[in-house]
C-alpha cells in the first residue's frame, strides 16, 4: 500500500509514521506537512534515508500542491491541523483555515483522483463535555466549546457531507487526549514533565478537576492502523482508553511529579475558569473494540514511559522549547 500522510512532522503523525514502517516493512509512506511551529522532522530522523518513506513540504490548503502529491496513492490519512485549544481561544482564523477549508482540499482531492480510502482523524473534544457516567457515543451531536473543537466538527461535516453526496470513500476517528513520546511541550504532559526538569513550576487551571481520558499515543497509532485496513467506509470510530477509575487532571499532575521525585508544591494553580474549559470528556469506544482493537498501555506505565523518554530526550525538547529545530529542517530541506 501507498499511503499519504498529513501532518506526519507533528506529534501523533510521526508516532503513526514510525508505527507503519516498524510493522508493515513493505508500504510506502509520503509525510505532507507544511512544518508549522508544532512540526518537526528531526521526530522522524532515522528514517530519512530509508527508501520507504519521503517529505514534502507543503499545505494542504494549497489544493495543486495537494493534488500533485496525493497521485497514485491508496490511502489518505489526514491528521494535518492546528491542534492546540489554547492558542484557537486566543485566535481562531489560522483554526478555521487549515482545520475545515484545508480538510476539504483533501476531501476533494480523495474524489478528483479516485483514492480509494481517506481516514479524517478528529477528536473526542467535538461531542463537548459530558456528564458522569454518560458516555459520547457515534450519532450523538456535536457540541464543541473552542474554535479548535468547532473546526474539527466542521471538518468532520464536511466529511458526512462527501460522503453522502459523492459516496467519498472516508472514515473518521475521534480519539481521546493522547500523550506519549515527540509531543510538543505546549500540551498538559510534555509541558509538566519538562517544566519539572527543568526546575519550573506547572500551571494547573481551576484545581485540576477535569477529567481526560488520557490515551497512549502507540494505542492511538493502532486503532487509526486497524480503521485503515478493517473499517468500513463511511462510518465513524471513536478511540478512548476508557479508563476506569476515571482521572483528573490533578491526578495526572500527581503522578508526573512522583515520577519525577517533586513535591505537590511544585503546582502552580491558575485560577479562574479557562474559558470554554470543557469539564470532562469520556466516549464509548465500544464500536471499535467489536474490529478487535485495545488499548495496550496502562495508563501507569504510559506516564513512565513517557516520563523516561523527556529524561532521555533532553536535546529533542530543549531545543523545540528554544526553537532551534526550526534551523534543522532549513538546513535539511532548504526551506524558507
Ligand atoms: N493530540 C491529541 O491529543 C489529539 C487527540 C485526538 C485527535 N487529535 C488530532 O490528531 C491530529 C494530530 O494531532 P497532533 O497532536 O499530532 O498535532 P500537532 O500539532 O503535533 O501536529 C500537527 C501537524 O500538522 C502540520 N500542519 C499544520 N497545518 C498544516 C497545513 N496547513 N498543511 C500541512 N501540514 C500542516 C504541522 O506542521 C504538524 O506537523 C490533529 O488532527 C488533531 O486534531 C489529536
Amino acid at each position: 500500500m501507498k499511503l499519504l500522510i498529513t501532518g506526519g512532522a507533528g506529534f501523533i503523525g510521526s508516532n503513526f509514521i514510525r508505527y507503519l514502517l516498524k510493522n508493515y516493512p513493505d508500504e510506502v509512506l509520503i509525510n505532507f506537512d507544511k512544518l508549522t511551529y508544532a512540526g518537526n522532522l528531526e521526530n522522524l530522523k532515522e528514517f530519512e534515508e530509508d527508501a520507504r518513506y519521503s517529505f514534502i513540504k507543503g499545505d494542504v490548503c494549497d489544493a495543486n500542491a495537494f493534488i500533485e502529491a496525493a497521485q497514485g496513492v491508496d490511502a489518505i490519512v489526514h491528521f494535518a491541523a492546528e491542534s492546540h485549544v489554547d492558542r484557537s481561544i486566543h485566535s481562531g482564523h489560522e483554526f478555521i483555515h487549515t482545520n475545515v477549508f484545508g480538510a476539504q482540499v483533501v476531501i476533494d482531492a480523495v474524489k478528483e483522483l479516485k483514492i480509494p480510502k481517506m481516514i479524517l482523524v478528529s477528536t473526542d473534544e467535538v461531542y463537548g463535555d459530558v456528564d458522569a457516567p454518560k458516555k459520547s457515543k457515534d450519532g450523538d451531536p456535536f457540541k464543541p466549546s473552542s474554535p479548535y473543537s468547532a473546526s474539527k466538527a466542521a471538518a468532520e461535516s464536511l466529511a458526512i457531507a462527501a460522503i453522502r453526496t459523492h459516496e467519498a470513500p472516508i472514515m473518521i476517528t475521534r480519539c481521546t487526549n493522547n500523550y506519549g513520546p515527540y509531543q510538543f511541550p505546549e500540551k498538559l504532559v510534555p509541558l509538566f514533565i519538562t517544566n519539572l526538569i527543568e526546575g519550573k513550576k506547572v500551571p494547573l487551571y481551576d484545581g485540576g478537576t477535569q477529567i481526560r481520558d488520557w490515551l497512549y499515543v502507540s494505542d492511538h497509532c493502532s486503532a487509526i492502523d486497524l480503521v485503515l485496513r478493517k473499517g468500513t467506509l463511511g462510518e465513524a470510530y471513536d478511540i478512548a482508553a476508557e479508563n476506569d477509575p476515571e482521572v483528573t487532571n490533578r491526578e495526572i499532575t500527581e503522578t508526573v511529579l512522583a515520577l519525577l521525585g517533586k513535591g505537590n508544591d511544585m503546582i502552580e494553580p491558575v485560577s479562574g475558569l479557562r474559558p470554554g474549559h470543557d469539564q470532562r470528556y469520556a466516549v464509548d469506544s465500544s464500536k471499535i473494540r467489536s474490529l478487535g482493537w485495545e488499548p495496550t498501555v496502562t495508563l501507569k506505565e504510559g506516564l513512565v514511559s513517557t516520563v523516561t523518554w523527556y529524561q532521555d530526550n533532553e536535546d529533542w525538547w530543549k531545543r523545540v522549547k528554544s526553537g532551534d529545530y526550526q534551523h534543522y529542517y532549513q538546513q535539511h530541506y532548504q526551506t524558507s
